[in-house]
């Protein structure tokens, strides 16, 4: 990943890289001083961690081409190309659905009307004529278009880490509660808790490399061997069978898996007790305990400050994007967005469409509308601490 940055973050990342380039030297000869303060491997990282690290980056930075297998229909050719510019996008997926009379109700009939597929892939290759777009309007159906940006992916290692122990505590606490903020734990066909992706519907970062390789790229590997519905009816591309060997999947989520949480520093004891009394931490919970036998022995028997629960919550109509089938997650559900680097972020929200903290916040319904409203009837100078401190998580 590589970041645009401002000049001052620029001269500060530059700081930074040179003042810790020594601690990691890194391997023989070769000193990898990373400028980029969104792009460090994990705190305690081991030569084999750094190793692993490096290579799995190449292959996220890579752009893939139509002998390699992509398409025949995709959206990019490379993981950076929608994760990459501080962390978050440029490039995004757009979903598509008919919903009923209430504009949020995704239509039992789905597949039928949209053959390909819920997800637009516009771009082709491998003699694919014609792309997957939102079809003409379909009267009296209502089509539902929404945008996902590629979230910043640092600091999911540490929420693979979190323990099922650990999520389904906090299930159960906010179940207790008996107030208006009651998230649940998105559970897959296999049983398993889903983390990762806006809806929570994939439970390990190996599986969610392997469904962006296909389902972004039109890479197939051997966790998802078949090319995604096409419009030609193509099953498969210029690199017949298989286009990725497991392997390669598995390096690409090592490098997400060893991306640290960005440094915090400056959070005031004020914005922190702003942001309990506002009820952000009732779902943007400070830290969740991860497992004593994860992998990766840096983030094992730890405390993931992820500001988020990992779970589902229904926020209202207007986030609602009519999209079903990822998990049990609904409409209007959505895991509570995990607040980490967010001084690098111009825009908000799973589709961007805020365009700073503060709207963020006052967009949020549903379980998330108490915690608005307190943060609305805040003096100015309560509500510039609390933003404050979320800059600077
Ligand atoms: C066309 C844009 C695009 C490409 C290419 C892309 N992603 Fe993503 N990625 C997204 C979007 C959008 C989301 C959120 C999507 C969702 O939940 O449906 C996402 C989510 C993720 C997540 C989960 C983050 C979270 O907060 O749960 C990971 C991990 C990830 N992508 C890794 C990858 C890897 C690895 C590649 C390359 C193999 C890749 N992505 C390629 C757009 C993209
Ligand atoms: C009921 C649970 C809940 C509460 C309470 C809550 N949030 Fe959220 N928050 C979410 C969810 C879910 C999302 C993701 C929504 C989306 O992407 O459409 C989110 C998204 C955000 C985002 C956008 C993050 C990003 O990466 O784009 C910010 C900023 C945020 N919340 C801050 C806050 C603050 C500050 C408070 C307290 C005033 C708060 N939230 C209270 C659940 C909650």
């Amino acid at each position: 990943m590589s970041a645009r940055l401002s000049p001052v973050l620029l001269s500060l990342a530059v700081a930074l890289g040179a003042a810790s380039c020594g601690e990691r030297g890194g391997g023989a000869g070769l000193t990898v001083v990373r400028d980029d303060p969104s792009d460090q491997p994990i705190e305690g990282a081991t030569a084999e961690d750094q190793r692993l690290f490096d290579e799995g980056d190449r292959l996220f930075e890579r752009v893939y081409r139509p002998s390699q297998g992509l398409g025949p229909v995709f959206i990019q050719s490379s993981c950076r190309a929608c994760h990459g510019a501080g962390g978050r996008g440029p490039g995004s997926v757009t979903r598509m659905t008919l919903v009923g009379d209430d504009g949020v109700s995704a239509r039992a009939d789905l597949a039928h009307r949209l053959p390909f597929g819920t997800t637009a892939r516009p771009q082709r290759a491998a003699g694919a004529t014609r792309g997957v777009i939102p079809p003409s309007v379909l009267a009296p159906e209502r089509l539902l278009v929404s945008r996902r940006v590629g979230p910043a992916v640092f600091g999911r290692g540490w929420m693979e880490a979190v323990s099922d122990e650990a999520i389904l505590a906090e299930e159960a606490r906010q179940s207790a509660s008996g107030g208006a903020v009651s998230g649940r734990a998105n559970r897959l066909a296999d049983g398993r808790i889903g983390r990762f992706g806006v809806k929570a519907r994939v439970a390990d970062l190996d599986t969610f490399s392997a469904e962006a390789f296909q389902g972004d790229m039109g890479l197939t590997s051997p966790r998802v061997p078949t090319e995604v519905a096409n419009p030609d009816g193509l099953t498969d591309d210029l690199r017949p069978g298989v286009d990725l060997g497991d392997e390669v999947v598995r390096a690409t989520a090592g490098y997400v898996r060893r991306l640290a949480i960005p440094a915090r520093s400056g959070l005031s004891a004020e914005g922190r007790r702003r942001y309990e009394q506002a009820g952000c931490s009732g779902c943007h919970v400070p830290s969740m305990a991860t497992r004593a036998d994860f992998p990766v022995a840096a983030m094992a028997g730890r405390e993931a400050a992820l500001y988020s629960d990992l779970l589902l919550h229904d926020m209202g109509d207007a986030l609602a994007d009519g999209i079903v089938g990822e998990g049990l997650a609904t409409e209007r559900e959505w895991r509570t967005a995990p607040l980490l680097g967010m001084r690098f972020f111009r825009s908000f929200l799973h589709d961007g469409r805020a365009r700073s903290i503060e709207e963020a916040i006052r967009l949020h319904g549903g379980e998330g509308a108490g915690a608005a409203a307190a943060f609305e009837a805040m003096s100015p100078a309560d509500r510039a601490a609390l933003v404050d401190f979320v800059r600077r998580l």
